[in-house]
């Protein structure tokens, strides 16, 4: 009798390596949040490597330049592994093919965020295929945002709560000596 054997095609792969999956985290940072560092972790929790991408709305205007939002991320996510932070040159999805990543991840906070990011997943996956993965906002800090930060610390208010120390000094030495 002939011994059975699995046909090769369905034989699991045992021993093939592991292809690491890279995810992009990409945003203005401006700066980053305790809301952002909670999604970036999270998306670290997922994924092999996370890129934390630093990126220019064309529709904004920023409190800080785009080597110091750069500056902010990295000595936000100093020591947290699986993350490093990189300047998005041009556009996304010409970042994430130069990065090797395979998806980016976006966080939702409301309805409106929503809109925005379906439009722009789209997009982003007719020019070049990358898929964007969505994640809501965390429990503690899913609805801040960076633009109500600044309104508050330009009327004098207390942000500390929701950024890290270093950006507090940041935006306080830039309340103090606008540009
Ligand atoms: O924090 P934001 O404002 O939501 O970040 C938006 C950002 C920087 C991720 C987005 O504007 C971006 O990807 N800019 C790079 C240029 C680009 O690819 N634009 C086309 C988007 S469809």
């Amino acid at each position: 009798m002939k011994a059975w054997s699995m046909p090769s095609s369905t034989q699991c792969d045992i021993g093939a390596a592991h292809q690491p999956v890279r995810a992009v985290v990409p945003g203005s940072f401006d700066p980053i949040t305790r809301g952002h560092l909670d999604l970036i972790r999270r998306t670290a929790s997922i994924f092999d490597e996370v890129i934390v991408g630093v990126g220019r709305n064309t529709t904004k205007n920023y409190l800080f330049d785009p080597d110091e939002r750069l500056a902010l991320a990295r000595s936000a996510l100093a020591g947290v592994s699986g993350v490093r932070v990189e300047p998005i040159p041009a556009l996304l999805i010409d970042f994430c093919v130069a990065q090797g990543a395979r998806v980016i991840v976006k966080g939702v906070r409301f309805g409106s965020d929503f809109d925005y990011e379906l439009q722009m997943s789209q997009l982003n996956n007719a020019l070049s295929g990358i898929e964007t993965l969505l994640l809501p906002g965390g429990r503690e800090y899913g609805t801040v945002s960076s633009t109500m930060l600044r309104e508050i610390a330009q009327g004098g208010g207390d942000i500390s709560p929701f950024v890290t120390p270093e950006v507090n000094a940041a935006v306080l030495a830039r309340m103090a000596a606008p540009r």
